[in-house]
């Protein structure tokens, strides 16, 4: 793989490249839309927020709020994908349309991403969850606004299993996330993930007395040094051309402790042990995070619902407890939830009613199985116990998916803001759910 040498004063301020389309609006015309108000159906002195609304005007909102604008740490969006598509639940209501396509939906995007970019704070991160079908433009949308500089990273996440296409293509299973940054002073917890088993293999020896896994590596560096790691050590000089890895004290040490292992011929090697690997960084392509794909794992059943376990990631690496979340294309709520178990503060939007009822739903009791075949006893205890085919196989993505019921705890303490045109099912599904205890 061939590496290039970057070179220095490469600052792209500007690459010179932007995307330009009709009707695309001056940013200054952007922050001066008229603000809608927002009334307060449910008030809780948290932090949390939930919005019913267009989030054109929530966000309006929020940028002259001064105790929100510059302080979110963290954003998620998962904006629809240009798919011309209705989305219905399983119910079979409307949850959403999905009909913007070109430049329409890339103006549609570009407004919501120019007020976003002015309530992250300077440590703050933003992911932009698409697929193939905008990606691209988004991107260049991405750079204008946030400064190519502070692009991070493109993830590709697998969101589906191999299918069986009839189509002359290859089969497609990805979509992408755009990782950027405001400045370079941002949140970076890394991640990392354990070894596979393939690199497990690699530890094969077992220490005699501890059972502990280990393998051996040399004690010996490419490079002759004139210090204390080119002297001999127990009598024995480096092989030609090398130096000891650490000084000759330092081996003694080691060697006291059993982390030195000694041929038959009388060469020292360090025990590398397993159970003190640090993980594997993670890196760009996410493998793990597939949508729900079995009718056992645990959802809320809101069309194009995100798994848990890809937000719990971009959560852990780009904020801390206490930090503020947002989420304006909520859906079923997932970053709410997610951002809420983490102990993060969070702000969601969604003007989808299927949306807020999913969300307040998921909020009391949880996720559910939703599989024609669940036995629905199975709901009334409180342990959920249901075995799925990936449960019993360890499957990654099911534990990602899953909370047991008994862990769930219902998220109340949040205010609740509409706009004053909202539709009376909202008032009426609000009332209900804030006067059951
Ligand atoms: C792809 S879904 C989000 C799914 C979500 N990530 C989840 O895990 O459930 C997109 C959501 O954006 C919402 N949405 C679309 N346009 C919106 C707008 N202008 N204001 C607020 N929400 C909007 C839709 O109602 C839909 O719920």
């Amino acid at each position: 793989m061939a590496i290039g040498v970057p070179q220095k004063n490469n600052t792209l301020l500007d690459s010179g490249v932007h995307l330009d389309y009709r009707d695309k609006a001056p940013e200054k015309e952007i922050f001066n839309g008229s603000i809608v108000p927002f009334d307060e159906l449910h008030s809780n002195p948290s932090h949390k927020r939930l919005y019913f609304g267009d989030n054109l005007d929530v966000l309006r909102v929020l940028v002259t709020d001064p105790n929100i604008c510059g302080k979110v740490t963290l954003i998620y969006i998962d904006p629809p994908f240009a798919t011309q598509s209705q989305f219905v639940s399983r119910k079979q209501s409307l949850a959403y349309e999905d009909t913007l396509t070109g430049a329409p939906f890339v103006e549609f995007l570009r407004k919501r991403i120019v007020l976003l970019h002015k309530l992250l704070s300077n440590k703050g991160s933003i992911y932009l969850h698409l697929d193939e079908k905008m990606i691209f433009e988004m991107k260049i949308i991405m750079d204008e606004v946030f400064g190519p500089e502070n692009y991070k990273n493109m993830i590709v996440r697998k969101k589906c299993n191999p299918k069986n296409y009839t189509r002359k293509t290859y089969g497609n299973i990805a979509d992408f996330v755009l990782f950027y940054t405001k400045t370079d002073k941002y949140i970076w917890n890394k991640q990392t993930v354990p070894l596979s088993e393939e690199r497990k293999k690699e530890y094969q020896y077992v220490e005699e007395g501890t059972g502990r896994k280990y393998m051996k590596v040399p004690v010996h560096a490419p490079g002759t040094r004139k210090g204390e790691t080119g002297k001999p050590w127990r009598g024995k000089m480096p092989p030609p051309g090398k130096h000891w890895q650490y000084t000759p004290k330092k081996l003694d040490e080691m060697d006291a402790r059993g982390e030195i292992f000694w041929s038959k011929n009388g060469n020292p090697r360090r025990k590398v042990y397993l159970d003190e690997h640090p993980g594997v960084s993670v890196q760009d392509i996410w493998l793990e995070f597939r949508d729900a794909h079995n009718q056992n794992i645990k959802i809320t059943g809101y069309p194009t619902e995100k798994n848990p376990g890809l937000i719990r990631r971009i959560i852990a690496a780009s904020s801390n407890p206490g930090d503020l979340v947002l989420d304006c294309f909520a859906g079923s709520g997932t970053t709410l939830a997610v951002a809420d178990e983490m102990q993060r503060n969070w702000i969601g939007a969604d003007n989808s009613i299927e949306a807020i009822k999913t969300i307040l739903k998921r909020f009391d009791s949880g996720l559910q199985a939703m599989g024609d075949f669940v036995n629905k006893d199975a709901h009334r205890q409180d342990n959920y116990s249901q075995q799925t085919l990936f449960d019993s196989l360890g499957d990654a993505t099911s534990r990602a998916h899953s909370t047991p019921k008994s862990q769930h705890k219902a998220i109340r303490d949040f205010s609740l803001f509409a706009s004053n045109d909202s539709p009376s099912e909202l008032y009426e599904t609000v009332n209900t759910w804030f006067s059951h205890p």
